[in-house]
C-alpha cells in the first residue's frame, strides 16, 4: 500500500494508458453492439415473440420504402386541410435495432419505431443519435395498443402468430388509403380489406380498401 503512494512511484506511461483506454472502449461498445442480439433470444419467446431476434436487411428496407413512395406518387393520400401536406406518418411496427425507421425518416417520412425490448430500443436510440436523421423517434410501446389509425404507413416484420393476432385489429383501425408493408409475411385471407399495390421479392406492399362487404350492403340498401 505504501508503495502507491510513495512520491518515488513511477507515473504510468502515456502509452500503455491509451492502450488501456483504448481496449475499454473497444470492449464496451463492442459489448453495447452485441447485446441485443444475445439478450433478445434469451428473453421469454411468449412475451418477445416467437424467433429470435433477426432484422430486415437493408436492401429490402430500400424495395419498401421504393415501393411505398412508388405508391404515394401515383396516389397521394388526400389532404382535407387547406394547410399545407405534412409529412407522412410511418411507423415499423417492432423496431429492433431501428434501421427501418431511421431509414424511412431519411426518406422524409416522420419515423416511429415501437419496441418492446429495452436494449433493442437503447441500441435503436444511440445508432439514431449517431445518423441524426431528420424525423425519427423510438418509443418503448407494445405494438398492440398502438392506435394504427394515426399513421399512414406501417411496417412490420413480424412473426406469423403476431401478425394472425394482428389481423382483427388491422381491420379495423388502419385507415382507408393507409398502407401496410410486410416483410417476409403476408396478409393471407385479408382480400376484403387489403389490397396488394405493390410486391418485390419478400416485400409486399398493402393498401386499406373499403371493405366489399360493407360496399356491397351499402349498395343493397340504396336498392332497397
Ligand atoms: C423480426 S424483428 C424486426 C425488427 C425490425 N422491424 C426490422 O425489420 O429490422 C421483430 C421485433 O419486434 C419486436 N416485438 C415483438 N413483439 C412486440 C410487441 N408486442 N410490441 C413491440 N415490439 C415487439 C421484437 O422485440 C423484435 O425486435
Amino acid at each position: 500500500m505504501e508503495a502507491e503512494h510513495s512520491p518515488n512511484a513511477t507515473p504510468p506511461n502515456p502509452k500503455t494508458m491509451y492502450l488501456f483506454y483504448g481496449f475499454a472502449t473497444i470492449t464496451v461498445s463492442s459489448t453495447l453492439f452485441l447485446l441485443p442480439f444475445i439478450v433478445t433470444p434469451a428473453l421469454p419467446r411468449k412475451l418477445y415473440g416467437a424467433l429470435p431476434y433477426q432484422n430486415t436487411p437493408t436492401k429490402h428496407i430500400k424495395t419498401a420504402l421504393k415501393l411505398i413512395n412508388n405508391r404515394i406518387a401515383s396516389k397521394p393520400p388526400p389532404n382535407p386541410t387547406a394547410l399545407p401536406p405534412q409529412k407522412l406518418k410511418f411507423v415499423d411496427l417492432g423496431s429492433g435495432a431501428g434501421e427501418a425507421t431511421i431509414q424511412a425518416s431519411f426518406a422524409n417520412f416522420d419515423a416511429l419505431g415501437v419496441e418492446i425490448n429495452p436494449s433493442l430500443l437503447l441500441y435503436s436510440r444511440v445508432a439514431s443519435f449517431i445518423s441524426r436523421p431528420p424525423s425519427c423517434q423510438f418509443k418503448s410501446t407494445n405494438l398492440i395498443t398502438l392506435p394504427f389509425q394515426n399513421y399512414d404507413v406501417l411496417f412490420m416484420f413480424g412473426v406469423k402468430p403476431l401478425i394472425e393476432q394482428l389481423k382483427p385489429k388491422m381491420i379495423s383501425e388502419v385507415r382507408i388509403g393507409g398502407l401496410v408493408c410486410l416483410y417476409r409475411f403476408k396478409l393471407t385471407g385479408m382480400d376484403e380489406h387489403f389490397e396488394i399495390v405493390g410486391r418485390e421479392g419478400e416485400v409486399t406492399l398493402y393498401e386499406r380498401t373499403p371493405s366489399k362487404i360493407n360496399e356491397y350492403n351499402k349498395i343493397k340498401l340504396n336498392l332497397i
